[in-house]
C-alpha cells in the first residue's frame, strides 16, 4: 500500500502559510504516494483548492488528515488534532516543544514520530531543508520594506530640482539570516546601512553586502553551532552604549537578535528609544520571543514619543506565497530522507531491471527511517512515546 501523506489547513491565528504548494504536490504524487490536503489549506497563500490538481484528494474531514502515515504542517497541530494521529505516524513541522508542553505531551502519548523543522542541523547536506533560513530570509526582506514604508522619509539619496535628500540611515541589529536579508534589501533601496552582531565573524558577511559593521569593544559571543550565547552583564552594558550612540542618528532600526531556545535578548531600552530622532521607526523581529526592545508589544504598533515600534510576530506569513513555496520545498527535501523506494516483486522483474523506472508512477515508496542519518537523528523530537531529542531535553531542564 502506498504511503499516505496529508497536509492540514493551519489553525494558528494569523497564519497564512501552508506546507504544500501545487508544484511540490505534483512532485510528491509522481512518487505514487496518496496525498490529501485539507480544503482551503492554501487559501491564505492564494492557492485555490483546484490548483493542487486531480491527483490530490481534498477533504474537510480532519480524520482523513490526521489518520495519514505522514502529516506535513508549518506549525505543529494542536494537542487535540495530534490525538487523532495514528501510533507510529510521522509529523514534520515547526514544533518549538519548549514553548508547547501540551503538544509535546500529545506527541509522546500518541507515539507519534515527530521531526521538528527548527531542529534540522545546519550542515551543508541539510541546507535545502533549512526552513529556519528560508523563513528568516522572508522575514528580513519584509522587515526592510516595513521600515521603508513606515518612514515618512526617502531611503535613497535623491538629487532633484527641489534639492538634495540625504540617504536614510538604517541600523540592523543581529546579522544572522534575517538580518543579512534586511541589510541587503535596505541597501538595494538606497539606504546607508550599519549592522551589529555579537558574533564578530559576521563582519565579513555584513561588509560584503556593502554595509558598515559596528563593534562593541570586547564583546564576542560565538557559541556552539554558529549561534550566539547570552551576554554577561558587563558585555551587555558595553553593547548598549555603542548601540545607543548609533541609534541616536538612525532613521530606522531593524532588530533580529535571537539566542536559540531563549527569550529574545533585550537590547534596546526605553531610554535608547527616547534618544532616537523624531519620526524614526523600529521594526522588532524578535517580537515573537518577547522583543529585542523593552517597549515592543507583539503584533502591535507602539508609538513612544514620536518613534514607532512595530512588533510583528509572524512576518513570513505576510509574504505567504513565497514563504509557503520555500517551506514546502524544504519539507519535501526532508521527507525524501524517509521515503524509500520499495523493492519490486521478484516475479517478472528479471527481463528488465528498470521496468519500474520506465513507467514513472509505478514505483512504490515506503517509510524507512535511518536513525544513523545525522539529519534525522538530530531533527527527531519524539519517538516510541519518548522525548528523544537531547538538545530539547537540555533546554527543558534549563528552563524548568
Ligand atoms: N547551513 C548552514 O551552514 C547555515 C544555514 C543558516 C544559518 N547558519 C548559521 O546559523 C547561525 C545563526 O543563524 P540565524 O539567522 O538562525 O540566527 P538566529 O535567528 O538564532 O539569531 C539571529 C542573530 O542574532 C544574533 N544575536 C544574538 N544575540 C545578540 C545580541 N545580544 N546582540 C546582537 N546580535 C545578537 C546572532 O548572533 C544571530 O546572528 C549563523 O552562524 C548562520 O551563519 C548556517
Amino acid at each position: 500500500m502506498s504511503v499516505s501523506i496529508a497536509v492540514p489547513k493551519e489553525s494558528a491565528s494569523g497564519e497564512t502559510r501552508v506546507a504544500m504548494v501545487p508544484k511540490i504536490a505534483s512532485k510528491l504524487t509522481k512518487l505514487n504516494v496518496a496525498l490529501t490536503i485539507e480544503k482551503d489549506a492554501g487559501a491564505g497563500s492564494r492557492i485555490p483548492n483546484e490548483a493542487y490538481g486531480d491527483n490530490v484528494t481534498l477533504t474537510e474531514n480532519a480524520d482523513d488528515i490526521f489518520g495519514a502515515d505522514v502529516v506535513l504542517a508549518v506549525n505543529a497541530p494542536d494537542a487535540d488534532r495530534i490525538k487523532k494521529m495514528k501510533k507510529g505516524s510521522v509529523l514534520i513541522s515547526f514544533i518549538q516543544a519548549h514553548n508547547n508542553p501540551d503538544i509535546l505531551e500529545a506527541l509522546k502519548t500518541n507515539h507519534v514520530t515527530s521531526f521538528a523543522m527548527e531542529l534540522v542541523p545546519r550542515i551543508t547536506r541539510a541546507q535545502s531543508m533549512d526552513a529556519l533560513s528560508s523563513q528568516a530570509s522572508a522575514a528580513g526582506y519584509k522587515a526592510a520594506l516595513m521600515a521603508a514604508s513606515a518612514l515618512e522619509r526617502f531611503l535613497p539619496m535623491l538629487t532633484t530640482a527641489a534639492g538634495t535628500i540625504r540617504p536614510a540611515k538604517v541600523l540592523v541589529i543581529g546579522a544572522g539570516v534575517a538580518g543579512l536579508q534586511a541589510i541587503a534589501t535596505s541597501k538595494r533601496l538606497g539606504a546607508k546601512v550599519f549592522a551589529y552582531d555579537v558574533r564578530t565573524d559576521t563582519k565579513e558577511q555584513v561588509e560584503s553586502l556593502g554595509a558598515n559593521f559596528l563593534m562593541a569593544e570586547g564583546v564576542k559571543a560565538e557559541a556552539e553551532g554558529g549561534y550566539a550565547r547570552e551576554l554577561t552583564d558587563e558585555e551587555k552594558s558595553k553593547q548598549q552604549q555603542m548601540l545607543a550612540d548609533n541609534m541616536a542618528d538612525a532613521d530606522a532600526v531593524i532588530t533580529t537578535a535571537a539566542v536559540p531556545g531563549k527569550p529574545a535578548p533585550k537590547i534596546i531600552s526605553k531610554a535608547m528609544v527616547e534618544a532616537m530622532k523624531p519620526g524614526s521607526v523600529l521594526i522588532d523581529l524578535g517580537a515573537s520571543g518577547g522583543g529585542n526592545c523593552e517597549l515592543t508589544k507583539p503584533d502591535e504598533i507602539v508609538t513612544h514619543g514620536s518613534v514607532t515600534i512595530h512588533g510583528p510576530s509572524n512576518v513570513p506569513a505576510q509574504l505567504a506565497e513565497h514563504a509557503s513555496e520555500m517551506y514546502a520545498q524544504n519539507v519535501l527535501n526532508f521527507l525524501q530522507l524517509i521515503l524509500v523506494e520499495e523493492e519490486g516483486p521478484d516475479e517478472g522483474q528479471s527481463q528488465n531491471e528498470n521496468k519500474a523506472a520506465d513507467k514513472p508512477g509505478q514505483k512504490q515508496y515506503k517509510l524507512d527511517i535511518d536513525w544513523e542519518d545525522e539529519i534525522l537523528a538530530k531533527a527527531v523530537l519524539t519517538r516510541d512515546g519518548e522525548l528523544v531529542n537531547e538538545s530539547v531535553k537540555k533546554l527543558l531542564e534549563a528552563n524548568a
